[in-house]
């Protein structure tokens, strides 16, 4: 597939087919795909947590899903991830590992929806509870979760509406759309011969 289109296809996904829990085995193969990405100086700081089973279901409702989405206070029961994946860096790690964290959870996704797996980034969570039931080291800070599944929810791209507005929204059939800003609104130089 042309990765443009492997690109636009992997959106964010928020409900998930909970009968069809990923296993550890998944998660391996998802992390190893982000063990080989760039790395500032090639330090690899980032560290990760594999979460199935009931851990799952701890740590999940201190999780916080999709802010925007006024009306819907998160996946339900029968569509909630089946897995978390962690990402903690040192907590004397310089700026720049923030750079690697990000870079890490964009392969992941990207990794997961190679295999219809859906997976959504995770920053806002209730770090002190979900620290200290994931047990992470007193020297990591734990940054992102990642919220993982086999994918049930369709995401598509939208063009940006008249009003400007970049909130995404679903339809009536609950298709969820995230409208991206075109090419020309990006680029503000262009230097060519
Ligand atoms: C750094 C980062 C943190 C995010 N944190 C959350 C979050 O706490 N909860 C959530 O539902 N989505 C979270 N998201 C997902 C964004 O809401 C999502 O990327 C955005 O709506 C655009 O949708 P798309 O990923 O499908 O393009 C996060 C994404 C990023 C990159």
């Amino acid at each position: 597939m042309d990765f443009l289109n492997f690109v636009t296809a992997a959106r964010t996904c928020r409900r998930f087919k909970e009968d069809q829990p990923l296993t550890i085995a998944d998660l391996d193969w998802l992390i190893n795909c982000a063990r080989v990405v760039p790395s500032a100086r090639n330090g690899q700081n980032v560290k990760f947590v594999e979460v199935v089973g009931q851990k799952v279901y701890d740590i999940f409702p201190k999780t916080h899903w999709a802010m925007a989405l006024k009306d819907w206070g998160g996946p339900k029961e029968g569509e909630r991830p089946t897995a978390f994946i962690g990402l903690a860096i040192p907590k004397d790690a310089q700026p720049i590992t923030l750079i690697d964290v990000g870079i890490v959870a964009q392969t992941i996704q990207l990794a997961a929806h190679s295999k219809d797996f859906g997976c959504c980034i995770i920053k806002s969570f209730d770090l002190a509870d979900v620290s200290k039931s994931l047990e992470i080291p007193a020297e990591l800070k734990l940054e992102l979760l990642l919220g993982l599944g086999v994918a049930l929810e369709v995401r598509k791209v939208a063009e940006v509406p008249e009003s400007g507005s970049l909130n995404y929204f679903r339809d009536a059939n609950g298709v969820h759309y995230v409208p991206k800003k075109p090419l020309a609104d990006l680029i503000i130089k262009r230097f060519t011969d």
